[in-house]
């Protein structure tokens, strides 16, 4: 039977692999967990929320490690390297996905949470692949990481998170060919996707106090989970994921004014949310719950099955999809026109990072003694 990309069933294509799974806790973590289980993997997991993901692992029936740590502290990225290799017996694949934001302009945004952004995307990724790589080169084995179309094209309004992203495809880049100059075996493919339907950016931390404006149209995280599991079975160096992200990625490589007039819409649409964000946001506090999606109107992908060379169904619901996404889009964007065609301004630059949440009303000017 042949499935849509994204509903396959899963052919044990990986049993007895070792895997490190980072940012699995959610959104396309959660949904490779699934899939790379049932491809018969052996699985460690990291992230922050290690008792809620514990639960939903047991609560699926699922058999995995799973190691609680901020990826944004050396010391414990290292550490739950050490523990996965020492519970599988060895790595054999790294699958790099973790990744956090701050929303805002680079005037609005904090060095702190600038910083912070880097030190989870980028520094963090980098941390556990480094500490891996011993592992991985005994075993000749493979590193996938998540990038995003922020690694190769700008964003206004996640400066920092477009910064960590290009820096760690400039990192896998390096590190790719070093592997292959001396012959390790060990082999890294990256997986650049557009908007996915995850709690990645209603949980973003927000320098501006608002939420961005949830995207008009994304894909299903398990369509890009399903893409991290074919880049493990077989490792290409770049894939960009999807007709939507492959259309930008090329009109920012050729008419450049073209792109940048549609990236400075993107900001604009992001910045024009109303809706509070909850402080300190994912950049410093993990969420609650474990969660597959952020609520966003999302779909299946028709080029991906092409892209990642695998036999699936074309979702023939996808042009609907997305008709029907941009025609929303569309109604909301009409009462907002005032704002979309037209700079919304900046806030002042804040005094103190987000790491701090404000004190409440209530607490204001109280003296504890
Ligand atoms: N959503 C999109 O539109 C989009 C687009 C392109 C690329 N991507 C990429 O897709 C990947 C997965 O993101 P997602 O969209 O699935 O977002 P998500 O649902 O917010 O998941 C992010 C994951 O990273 C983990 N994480 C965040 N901060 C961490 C920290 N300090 N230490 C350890 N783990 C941490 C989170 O776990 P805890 O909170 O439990 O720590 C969570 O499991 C990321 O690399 C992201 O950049 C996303």
């Amino acid at each position: 039977m042949i499935l849509p990309i994204d509903r396959h069933v899963a052919p044990q294509r990986l049993r007895g692999r070792r895997v490190l799974l980072t940012g699995a806790s959610s959104g396309v973590g959660l949904a490779a967990t699934r899939l790379l289980a049932g491809e018969g993997a052996r699985l460690a997991l990291v992230a922050r929320r290690g008792d809620g993901l514990r639960r939903t692992i047991e609560e699926e029936g699922l058999d995995a490690v799973v190691i609680a740590a901020d990826l944004g502290e050396r010391a414990e990225a290292e550490r739950a390297v050490d523990r996965a290799a020492e519970a599988l017996g060895g790595i054999d694949v790294v699958v790099s996905n973790a990744a956090a934001a701050v929303f805002g302009h680079v005037s609005e945004v904090h060095p702190d949470d600038f910083d912070r952004t880097v030190a989870v995307t980028f520094t963090g990724a980098v941390d556990v692949i480094r500490a891996a790589l011993p592992h991985l080169r005994a075993s000749r084995g493979t590193i996938v990481a998540t990038g995003s179309l922020m690694a190769r094209v700008p964003l206004p309004t996640w400066s920092s998170y477009a910064a960590a992203k290009h820096a760690l495809r400039g990192f896998l880049g390096s590190l790719a060919l070093e592997e292959r100059e001396q012959g390790t075996g060990v082999r890294v493919a990256m997986v650049h996707p557009g908007p996915i339907d995850t709690p990645l950016f209603a949980n973003a931390s927000s320098a501006t106090g608002r939420k961005p404006r949830v995207a008009p149209d994304a894909y299903r995280p398990e369509v890009v989970a399903r893409a991290l599991v074919e880049a493990v079975v077989r490792p290409r160096a770049e894939i960009v994921l999807g007709g939507e992200t492959r259309l930008l990625d090329l009109l920012h490589a050729g008419p450049r004014p073209l792109a940048s007039a549609i990236l400075m819409f993107i900001d604009r649409w992001y910045r024009s949310g109303d809706e509070d964000a909850t402080a300190p946001g994912a950049l410093w506090q993990a969420p609650h719950a474990t969660q597959l999606s952020g609520g966003v109107p999302s779909r299946g992908s028709l080029l991906a099955p092409l892209q990642l060379r695998v036999r699936a169904a074309p979702d023939v619901r996808v042009p609907v999809a997305v008709a029907l996404h941009l025609l929303r889009a569309a109604r909301t964007a009409v009462p907002l026109a005032g704002r979309l065609t037209r700079p919304i301004p900046e806030q002042p630059p804040p005094d103190a990072g987000l790491r701090r949440p404000a004190p409440r009303p209530a607490d204001a000017g109280q003296v504890t003694l």
